[in-house]
């Protein structure tokens, strides 16, 4: 069992989801969980570059093991209300691709 119920990684230090607005992505998911209640209980961290690069932004969930990618602010506010908070999978956002790397740029 971890620390926290949640634990969320956003890509913000690679070469392309801080171009495609990963910083607002976190600032938004982290500012949702606090308003939330979730303080103490989901944890949002910034993380390296994913390997996923062309993507993004790319946010992942864990234990769930769900990642999302093309992650906007509207995403952000829906992974927190129907995820973080309700348990639910944010189906648009999920994303599809093979194990392993997935780099669209490099
Ligand atoms: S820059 Fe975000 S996955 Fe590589």
């Amino acid at each position: 069992m971890g620390q926290y119920k949640y634990h969320v990684f956003v890509c913000t230090s690679g070469s392309t989801c801080p171009t495609q607005g990963s910083d607002a992505v976190h600032a938004t998911l982290k500012r949702g969980a606090a308003a939330a209640g979730l303080r103490g209980t989901v944890r949002v961290n910034h993380a390296g570059c994913m390997n996923q690069c062309g993507h993004g932004p790319m946010v992942v969930v864990y234990p769930d093991d769900v990642w999302y990618a093309r992650v906007d602010v509207h995403g952000a506010e829906r992974i927190v209300r129907e995820h973080l908070v309700g348990g639910n999978v944010v189906a648009e956002y999920v994303h599809r691709a093979p194990p392993g790397d997935n780099k669209l740029v490099d």
